[in-house]
């Protein structure tokens, strides 16, 4: 099994469960053309993501990571009338290219896009959140998780995505600051005695990759 079937099985999924979309397809080609890295979300995790909103009962979502604001479209359409988002982006381009994208899908209401590096941004925020989504710069996600807590409430759902790195999150030993930035983030989540959490590996278009999902204890 190689990764063109985990592709094909992501569009057969994605064909059944989240069809044609102009505004999510028209923002994928909005990215690329502006030449941001395919570094979205993938449909089904965007849904997964947009599943878990009224789920967890989620009001107030934050985002640390916006990119093109792909998987902010996923969270903020499934918020609840009165609910709404704020996203962190600290690359300017990326940050003008997710306002047209997130105006295109007439969010602009509801997702508070906050502009600048996400260890700038996060002391000017109020909590509390109720669902947390890390997934910017791997390396910071150490002060990420120290935000989250700080912005959390007993209850809030954390997710990190990109912990798998193709299988090169086991490698104690890596030279790559992105790996060692996640297992960081990881131990950090285990030692921590008011988070139970998870990790859970994923195939499909964006390859081998995987989530890590924390609730703040009660
Ligand atoms: C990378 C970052 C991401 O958030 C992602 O989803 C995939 C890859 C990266 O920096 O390589
Ligand atoms: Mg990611």
């Amino acid at each position: 099994r190689d990764s063109e079937d985990w592709a094909r099985v992501d569009g057969y999924f994605s064909d059944l469960l989240a069809p044609a979309d102009p505004v999510l397809a028209e923002v994928l080609a909005t990215n690329a053309a502006a030449g941001l890295p395919a570094h979205d979300v993938s449909a089904m995790q965007g849904k997964m993501l947009a599943l878990l909103v009224p789920l967890t009962g989620a009001r107030r979502v934050l985002e640390i990571g916006t990119l093109g604001g792909y998987s902010t479209i996923w969270m903020a359409r499934a918020l609840p009338e009165g609910g709404a988002i704020t996203t962190i982006e600290a690359n300017a381009h990326h940050a003008e290219i997710a306002r047209a994208n997130l105006a295109r899908a007439g969010l602009r209401a509801r997702v508070d896009l906050r502009e600048g590096p996400a260890l700038e941004v996060l002391p000017e925020l109020e909590g509390h959140f109720d669902l947390i989504f890390i997934d910017a710069d791997k390396p910071n996600n150490p002060a990420y998780l120290e935000w989250a807590m700080t912005l959390s409430r007993p209850g809030t759902l954390l997710i990190g995505d990109n912990v798998v790195r193709g299988g090169a999150v086991t490698q104690g030993d890596s030279a790559d600051a992105n790996v060692q930035g996640v297992r960081r983030f990881l131990e950090m989540i285990a030692a921590d005695p008011r988070l139970e959490a998870t990790a859970l590996q994923t195939v499909g278009e964006k390859g081998w990759d995987g989530f890590v999902m924390a609730v703040v204890r009660g």
